[in-house]
């Protein structure tokens, strides 16, 4: 390599270099085939018909009209659509949801899907959708968090307890210098990936053949295996990419099913794609939180009780309980600790898991009251975090399996120019006279895992296949699993047919939970383990092999060789081991789970800091990001580029979380206002000046076999209090609704 090379250099492994994107190419030249671009012979298309109302029973749908239509096949309503093996309210928890799959005409939300049209073109379908000018017996929708009565839900999130509590707060309020007593409220968000859900299904007898974008192939199958009564070893889904899902894909939903019904209705492969304003509704979002947080610290600014309290909305008939006050149980020491929750059930599609579900709502409102506090107490923003952040998880007393976070804070305090900041708000402006402030938020995410299995298997060219039913939903997983897998067997990234994407390859978990890479990572990683240590097994004990008595341990695999540990310079290729055992290929299998024991010991998160700057127009109250810089820490970085690009996904979303995103809803029809993308604010790219993601290096050995750690959802939390903060410095006006519009910041 020339000197001065860039920052393609290897060090004799794939794991840990900048590659760029495996699928780059394909996906800017149109190659990568989404779901939407599968068009199996006799293909017709389904158009869904949505509810107008948010509450109440469709009573009449001008069927006849609609059939009339040229080119209409076939109007799927609950009147004919195909009978289910299983009532899709019948769920088996948790990731599984309740759906509307056209079995009566109650409605129980806006857009929720009444009846399906089946005809020769797309046109054709969606006119005859038109034409089904439904009529509806309505009721009174119940919207918003007063909606209805509130109690406490069983559960949150994936199964959380609803109540925790650590120490009496109540006594450490009462005994603190200082109190705080804040209410945050955030708004409800729609994921709206690019890709809306979509689906082709064709039945060949009992078999399902799909392509839809999937976060979890194995739970699809299930889920409709049971709806439809077959073996989910019958459901074959294809699922190479997905344009982004954010966790609405993590689960089955109702028109991805609606679009297989539509298919055995016809008895014809049918094409299903959402319509954009029809993704507010059946497949998730995030709902509102209401949160009261109580904070106490004694006259050094120590925190001595933390209560942190939510309330959120789900659906009338299903349960998802965004979990807001979770991550207080991680960030912040304090020796009395309480987190809780009621829900109120409205008329509204049931929320879902989105991108750092709970984190981010709970992080946004947690980090501007631990700023108002600092505040309070006359202390830098920075300095107070210093002081209370947990050396130890707080809920749990457990010790962080390893962390990071003092470096994340001056890492990135020191690139920002935190030092220079006045304490008081108000105090800077930029040359066009615009206030300038800037602000600070801790950002952290859990490191989970989930279930996973992998195949390998090298060939006597020496050359290897590595398959997953791992899923890339924009973030790199083609290129970050096969950088494993290349490592996994001492081979180059060109020698390696890396395989994934499709369901008749081995489970490959979720992605989701932030946790893809090190699941899938860890199953792909075994099964190349475990096919070097067969064939080191085969080598060691030839008479004939240089490593003849190395012993399993005693030999590593590098670029197609074992060598032997204590003498390099003696080894053997793989090809040469393979043809004198004449074994035409070697096969291993490699799994993957969270392990028991050390998640008992250890508390395992990822953590970051972020720091905003804001320029506020002191006139118009708009509000521009100019500079944003988180420096975060994950474990083992796979690839840099990819883990570089999911901070700063995460952190544009942390913007569009603080400025930009909120679905409205008209209080008198249940209605969503603004279900599309010219009404409904996503941060764009030039809402987006400069980002900075710098990657802390951590050493984590216990979080798994290969030490890594979730970057996909982290950056969304921290960087929405930071700019909330900001907008407080820029200011001195403090908003605790967000999103943050300009009228909160006028009068
Ligand atoms: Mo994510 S909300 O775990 O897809």
């Amino acid at each position: 390599m020339a000197e001065g090379a860039p920052a393609r250099a290897r060090h004799g492994s794939s794991i840990g270099q900048p590659l760029t994107r495996q699928d780059g190419l394909l996906k800017v030249t149109g190659g990568a085939r989404y779901a939407a671009d599968n068009h199996p012979a006799g293909m017709l298309h389904a158009v869904m018909a949505v509810s107008g109302i948010a509450r109440g029973r469709v009573t009449a749908l001008d069927v006849d009209t609609a059939c009339a239509h040229p080119g209409v096949v076939a109007v799927m309503t609950p009147a004919n659509a195909p009978k289910l093996a299983r009532h899709p309210d019948d769920t088996g928890k948790p990731f599984m949801f309740r759906l509307d799959l056209l079995q009566n005409d109650l409605v129980r939300y806006a857009n929720q899907p009444i009846a399906v049209v089946i005809a020769e073109t797309l046109e054709a379908a969606t006119e005859g959708a038109a034409l089904l000018c439904p009529t509806y017996s309505v009721e009174q929708a119940r919207v918003g968090l007063d909606g209805a009565e509130p109690f406490e839900p069983r559960a949150v999130g994936a199964g959380e307890a609803a109540r925790c509590a650590k120490g009496d707060v109540e006594a450490g309020l009462s005994a603190a210098a200082r109190r705080l007593d804040r209410v945050y409220e955030t708004a409800p968000q729609y994921h709206n990936a690019m890709e809306p859900h979509a689906m082709v299904a064709e039945w060949q007898g009992d078999r399902l053949v799909l392509d839809t974008p999937s976060q979890c192939m194995s739970m699809a199958q299930n889920r409709i295996a049971g709806l439809f009564g077959i073996d989910p070893a019958q459901v074959h889904i294809r699922s190479p990419f997905l344009g982004g899902g954010f966790g609405s894909k993590a689960v089955i939903s109702a028109p991805q099913v609606l679009g297989i019904m539509a298919a055995r209705l016809v008895g014809r492969p049918v094409k299903l794609v959402m319509r954009r304003e029809q993704m507010f509704g059946p497949v998730g979002h995030r709902a509102a939180t209401r949160q009261t947080l109580r904070l106490g610290v004694d006259a050094s600014g120590a925190l001595t009780a933390l209560d942190h309290h939510t309330r959120t909305a789900s659906s009338t008939f299903d349960d998802f309980f965004e979990p807001a006050s979770g991550v207080s149980h991680t960030v912040y020491a304090t020796p009395a600790l309480a987190t809780s929750y009621d829900a109120v059930r409205i008329d509204t599609g049931t929320p879902l898991f989105m991108r750092a579900p709970g984190e981010a709502s709970g992080s946004a409102a947690l980090e501007i009251a631990i700023d108002e506090m600092a505040e309070a107490c006359g202390m830098d923003p920075l300095e107070f975090r210093l002081k209370n952040y947990a050396e130890v998880e707080p809920i749990s007393g457990k010790p962080f399996s390893s962390k990071a976070l003092r470096e994340c804070y001056a890492r990135g305090a020191t690139r920002f120019g935190w030092a220079s900041r006045p304490l008081a708000p108000r105090q800077m402006r930029d040359a066009d006279g615009l206030l300038v402030g800037w602000g600070i938020g801790t950002a952290s995410f859990p490191a989970l895992m989930f279930e996973a299995a992998a195949r390998a298997t090298l060939r006597s060219d020496g050359a290897a296949t590595v398959e997953i039913g791992a899923h890339d939903m924009g973030q790199g997983a083609w290129t970050a699993l096969a950088q494993i897998a290349a490592d996994s067997l001492g081979l180059d990234l060109a020698d390696v047919d890396f395989r994934m994407g499709t369901s008749d390859l081995p489970n490959g978990g979720i992605a989701g939970g932030s946790c893809h890479t090190a699941t899938a990572g860890q199953a792909i990683h075994g099964a190349g383990a475990d096919v070097i240590a067969q064939l080191s097994q085969i080598a060691t004990n030839d008479q004939r092999s240089p490593l003849f008595g190395a012993g399993n341990t005693g030999v590593l695999a590098r670029n197609g060789r074992l060598l032997r540990r204590d003498d390099e310079s003696r080894g053997e290729n793989y090809t040469d081991i393979l043809a004198r055992a004449g074994r035409a290929c070697i096969e291993g299998a490699g799994k993957a789970a969270g392990d028991q024991a050390t998640q008992a010991a250890y508390a395992m998160h990822a953590h970051g800091a972020v720091f905003a700057e804001v320029k506020v127009d002191p006139g118009l109250g708009q509000v521009r990001v100019s500079r944003l810089v988180g420096a975060f820490a994950a474990g083992r970085i796979i690839n840099p580029r990819l883990v570089q690009s999911q901070y700063y996904g995460g952190m544009i979303w942390g913007i569009s979380f603080a400025l930009h995103e909120h679905a409205v809803t008209d209080t008198r029809s249940g209605r969503i206002m603004n279900a599309n993308l010219a009404d409904y604010h996503v941060t764009v790219n030039a809402d987006v000046p400069s980002l900075e993601a710098i990657l802390v290096e951590e050493h984590d050995p216990h979080v798994n076999a290969l030490g890594i750690k979730g970057v996909g959802e982290i950056g969304v939390t921290g960087t929405v209090g930071a700019i909330a903060n900001a907008v407080w410095h820029a200011t001195g006006i403090r908003v605790r609704t967000l999103p943050i519009t300009l009228d909160r910041l006028l009068g």
